[in-house]
């Protein structure tokens, strides 16, 4: 979005203490946090029913146990080797030390993780976690539980509800400029949560939802705010691999190779012990690389993880057996085909571990934001984790600004600058994926200056892809930018890590709204 202001055709207002544009865990843990505090919540999402990145997690949510073989800080150690020095380390150890915590919340409201047979919690591993230290429920299902949980003790969420605009008046959140099916509203309030969720939907397969647009953002961006870290878009290693299919595609939960699973070959050649002591349990950049560049010499399209070993697999992981017999695969009997695809945004939205982000009254939390818990590179398992704590935060410091009264002086619409989504989501699959070179992102810049500018109204899809072109080109920029390789980010003429640029890039909108690099923030999470 950018440029070009015409007066918003406003149909209706109304007022609130908080406005929440998202419907997955971080959003409405802070819509019912605030709610039970009495502040007037309106919840918002675009989408026509829940729809949520949330709902398809499966692994789980990593929290530090009672057990003597873990501690917060073993938990730290982890994350910040994972996030390959761009971790920030206070924020690290202040988002997993609040776990516990946010875990007996949710369970007081009804949440039930999987137990073992002495009636503790069962855990299990994932990749980067030195022990098992995740908890899950209904096996592979633990997002599905934390959304039925928190859809249901949250108040009615506002659905088909399209967020165009956060209204700021010098330089602070004063409303939200919204369309839903009252058409075009304001929403007057003195503090907006961005809760988006990621952008998936840059790229040509990705396990996100359809929802997942960037749309957070865009909206951020255009509202002064700044965004960090975006060129570290990590991509699952095991999905699940269909010949030229494309959208959302199910997940094979890394819990299975913590429980055992092996990654071979289509020789049947294990081949991840020669890449990481972790083996198969390394890092997930690790394994997303070393597949990308197996396939890369192979010219092959997948991988296989053999799971004939992992014992009661079916029961264990129900929703990877689902998706697996759908596609005619037996996982207790046959090898399942995988292939990376975009899973999860490790930056956004530059913001405390409270949410705050640099505008007064905007907050970001989810994946829409980037807090500096995950640097480089998310550790697996730590983002629902993130998105309860910094949720739960969220609705604190929307309760120190409720009342503060907002006056609203300026309505209006931005344009829409946009990409054809299937040509955008070709370049990002074909030169910003998982590896990447300078002739590939000059391409990928050149693809993105053609973009057409439409003047409002213009319709959702429109509004999507205009946010997807945003975070494109911020993405492309930053990976220009980052000459060496780290973490998700990988060049292919830069191959090694270069102490140099231990920092995350800040970027955000200069008065001409084109996008600019405004500061490197040398980082403390060094391992
Ligand atoms: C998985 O189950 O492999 C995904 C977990 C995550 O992304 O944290």
């Amino acid at each position: 979005m950018s440029g070009g202001w015409e007066t918003a055709p406003v149909g209706w207002e109304t007022g609130a203490d908080l406005v929440v544009v998202g419907g997955g865990i971080a959003g409405l843990t802070a819509a019912r946090t605030a709610a039970a505090r009495g502040l007037r919540v309106l919840t918002v999402s675009k989408a026509s029913c829940t729809d949520t990145a949330t709902q398809y997690a499966q692994g789980g949510i990593a929290v530090v146990g009672p057990d003597l073989d873990d501690s917060i800080e073993s938990h730290v150690a982890d994350t910040c080797v994972a996030g390959a020095g761009l971790c920030d380390e206070a924020a690290v150890r202040s988002i997993v030390s609040g776990g516990r915590a946010a875990i007996a919340s949710l369970e007081a409201v009804g949440a039930s993780f999987d137990r073992g047979a002495d009636g503790s919690p069962a855990r299990t591993r994932e990749g980067g976690h030195s022990v098992r230290r995740i908890i899950h429920a209904g096996g592979d299902a633990t997002g599905a539980e934390v959304q039925r949980t928190l859809d249901a003790v949250v108040p009615a969420v506002h659905f088909d509800t399209t967020a165009l605009r956060v209204l700021t008046t010098d330089g602070e959140v004063a409303g939200l400029l919204v369309r839903g099916p009252g058409g075009v509203g304001v929403v007057r309030c003195p503090t907006v949560l961005l809760a988006t969720g990621g952008l998936g939907q840059l790229f040509s397969c990705s396990t996100n939802p359809a929802g997942a647009t960037a749309d957070g953002i865009a909206l951020a961006l255009d509202a002064g705010a700044r965004v960090a870290d975006l060129e570290f878009v990590q991509f699952h290693p095991t999905v699940l691999f269909a010949a030229g299919s494309t959208g959302r595609r199910p997940l094979i939960s890394e819990a299975l190779r913590g429980e055992g699973a092996r990654l071979v070959d289509v020789t049947g050649r294990a081949f991840m012990a020669a890449v990481h002591p972790l083996g198969d349990l390394a890092p997930r950049d690790v394994v997303s690389r070393a597949i990308a560049e197996l396939l890369h010499v192979s010219g092959g399209e997948h991988v296989l993880l053999d799971a004939r070993g992992v014992e009661g697999v079916r029961d264990r992981f129900p929703t990877v057996t689902a998706s697996c017999l759908e596609a005619g695969i037996d996982p207790a009997t046959d090898l399942i085909p995988v292939a990376p695809a975009a899973h999860y945004s490790c930056g956004g939205i530059v913001t405390d571990t409270s949410g705050r982000t640099s505008v007064p009254g905007l907050l970001a939390a989810g994946e829409a934001a980037r807090t500096g818990l995950h640097g480089a590179n998310r550790l697996a398992s730590n983002s629902l984790l993130e998105g309860l704590v910094v949720g739960e935060r969220a609705a604190l410091v929307a309760a120190e600004r409720a009342g503060r009264a907002v006056d609203i002086t300026d309505v209006a619409l931005p344009t829409y600058r946009r990409i054809d989504r299937a040509v955008l989501q070709r370049t990002m699959t074909a030169d910003v994926g998982v590896v990447r070179d300078a002739a590939g992102l000059a391409e990928a810049h050149r693809v993105l200056a053609h973009g057409v500018v439409s003047e409002p109204p213009v319709d959702a899809r429109a509004v999507e892809d205009a946010a997807l072109t945003a975070a494109a080109e911020v993405i492309v920029l930053a990976a220009a930018h980052r000459r060496e390789s780290r973490g998700c980010h990988t060049r292919r003429d830069f191959p090694e890590r270069e102490p140099a640029q231990l920092r995350s890039l800040h970027i955000e909108r200069d008065l001409d709204g084109n996008l600019a690099i405004v500061n490197d923030e040398v980082m403390t999470g060094a391992r």
